[in-house]
């Protein structure tokens, strides 16, 4: 699915669960692309890590490359590294159809908004609890996505940090809002439900999906929290 035609999946499908791939078995990578395929999940959200802006390391292009030869699914590239616009035309090139930044990495995040929209992709824009919200103010133009952590970006399984919520909510309703909303870390069954009615419309889940098979299980009682959420 060529890049920005994303946007329209996920306005539609919204709210809509999408695995964090940093806990799946990369030995088997093809079956549990093929599992969470078939548990209908409406994109991959992969994130990538640098050891720098982030204590953990990850992957980069290969492993996006690889997710890329393996499906159709969108790819939801999340990345933490520092100075993200040296890498914008690599991710595009590997085949990601959404590409995330962090505000706390560049200086300049409009220009690498821009440019990743001018390499075809989705633009997005992260920014971690401890971030002042007003941040992301000048940018907010420039995004097709808006993922607002609740937690400190760099690991699964970490508690979610309730912040994110008045932030989703602020963010939801302003009349200006053009971006896809995302919130990414600690959401689960206790979580989730909260998220979806703050407004996030894009639920980035790890260990809630990945903890236990089979995948599908426990995507359905996620799926089924949400689509009972009074929203
Ligand atoms: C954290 C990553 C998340 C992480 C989510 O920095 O961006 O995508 O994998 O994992 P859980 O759902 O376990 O918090
Ligand atoms: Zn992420």
């Amino acid at each position: 699915m060529p890049g920005r035609d994303v946007l329209a999946t996920f306005h539609e499908g919204a709210p809509h669960i999408l695995p964090s791939m940093l806990q799946c078995d990369f030995g088997n990578l093809e079956r549990e692309v093929r599992e969470l395929e078939e548990a209908g999940v409406p994109a991959l959200h992969l994130d990538v890590m640098d050891g720098m802006f982030v204590p953990n390391l990850t992957y980069g292009m290969p492993v996006v490359a690889a997710f890329r030869k393996l499906t159709d699914l969108p790819l939801d590239v999340h990345l933490m590294i520092q100075d993200p616009g040296r890498y914008v035309q690599h991710f595009a090139d590997a085949g990601a159809d959404v590409l995330t930044v962090h505000v706390e990495t560049t200086p300049d995040p409009i220009d690498v908004l821009n440019r990743i929209r001018q390499a075809g992709m989705a633009a997005g824009l992260a920014l971690n609890p401890s971030t002042p919200v007003t941040e992301l103010e000048p940018s907010l133009g420039a995004c097709d996505l808006v993922l607002v952590m609740s937690v400190e970006a760099g690991f699964g399984g970490q508690a979610f940090n309730p912040v994110a919520l008045e932030r989703l909510q602020g963010l939801r309703d302003r009349s200006d809002r053009k971006w896809i909303l995302q919130v990414d870390g600690g959401v689960n069954e206790s979580t989730i439900t909260s998220c979806a009615q703050a407004g996030a419309q894009s639920l980035v889940v790890g260990s809630a999906i990945f903890d236990q098979t089979p995948y599908r299980i426990q995507i359905e009682r996620l799926k089924n929290l949400v689509s009972t959420a009074d929203l």
